[in-house]
């Protein structure tokens, strides 16, 4: 059975101090009962990682501590880049790779992503491999062909043991950040075909694969998007800022 993984992707909001308060909110909302359930992530900026990773350890909170991007080398004369080893060091476990938002707004390239993905597993991180079409592709009905495509470059040479404990999170660029979430039965088309074409290219890796729908989720329709039988977690941003709507994402099962 795949554990399900909901993670929130908080963007480029909250400071330090607001970092900290929101985990601790979300840490008092949540249970020992959610954590059995549900793996728990936070993908904060840069600059909150090491306030997030002292209260997580000092309390003791099981949520991972994830980050949102990190360049492909491990040191050198990059301005501005963080790299996969300092990650590492301040205890991040996941790794967002190929958000929507990195591809089309900063460029990144399939080969980028791909050298990423390298780089995050050689420090024993997760990468969370995002993937998904934009609206003109959904319309030409390519939304598959894209989705492969990413997905083949995305992980190329990956082993397939590596490819097994990766995640992938499927997210229609025209869905995130825009309240117009895919329909559940659109987010399984999808999310069946991703692991239908990780089983045909790295065998024996699709059964494990853990696949998230993001795109516009919130509490209220993040049961019927759980129900779904190749749907094995959720990519969160904008209602993972605030931690009593977070929280009700990760209780979903209860609001069924
Ligand atoms: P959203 O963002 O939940 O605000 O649509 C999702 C994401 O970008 O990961």
């Amino acid at each position: 059975m795949r554990k399900p993984l909901i993670s929130g992707n908080w963007k480029m909001h909250h400071n330090h101090f607001e970092a900290i308060q929101t985990i601790q909110r979300l840490a008092y909302a949540l249970s020992s009962s959610d954590y059995e359930n549900v793996d728990v992530s936070v993908h904060a900026p840069f600059t909150d990682l090491r306030s997030l990773q002292t209260v997580i350890e000092a309390d003791d909170i099981p949520i991972s501590l994830g980050a949102q991007h990190s360049h492909w080398e491990n040191k050198g004369a990059f301005t501005g880049e963080v790299s996969p080893e300092m990650l590492a060091k301040l205890n991040v476990s996941l790794v967002l790779v190929g958000h929507s938002e990195r591809r089309h707004i900063f460029g990144e390239t399939n080969a980028d992503i791909n050298k990423k993905v390298h780089a995050i597993i050689a420090k024993e991180m997760t990468p969370i491999l995002c993937v998904g079409e934009m609206s003109e592709e959904r319309e030409e009905g390519r939304t598959l062909e894209v989705v492969e495509k990413q997905l083949e470059e995305g992980l190329s040479q990956v082993k397939p043991s590596e490819v097994a404990s990766i995640v992938v999170a499927y997210e229609p660029v025209w869905a995130i950040g825009t309240g117009k979430n895919a329909t559940p039965e659109d987010a399984q088309e999808v999310c069946k075909a991703i692991r239908e074409k990780i089983v045909s290219i790295w065998k024996g890796a699709g059964e494990d694969l853990r696949i998230q729908y993001g795109g516009s989720v919130k509490g209220v329709n993040a049961p019927d998007l759980m129900k779904q039988n190749d749907v094995d977690g959720l990519l969160v941003g904008g209602a993972s800022l605030d931690p009593d709507e977070f929280s009700r994402i990760i209780k979903y099962r209860l609001l069924d």
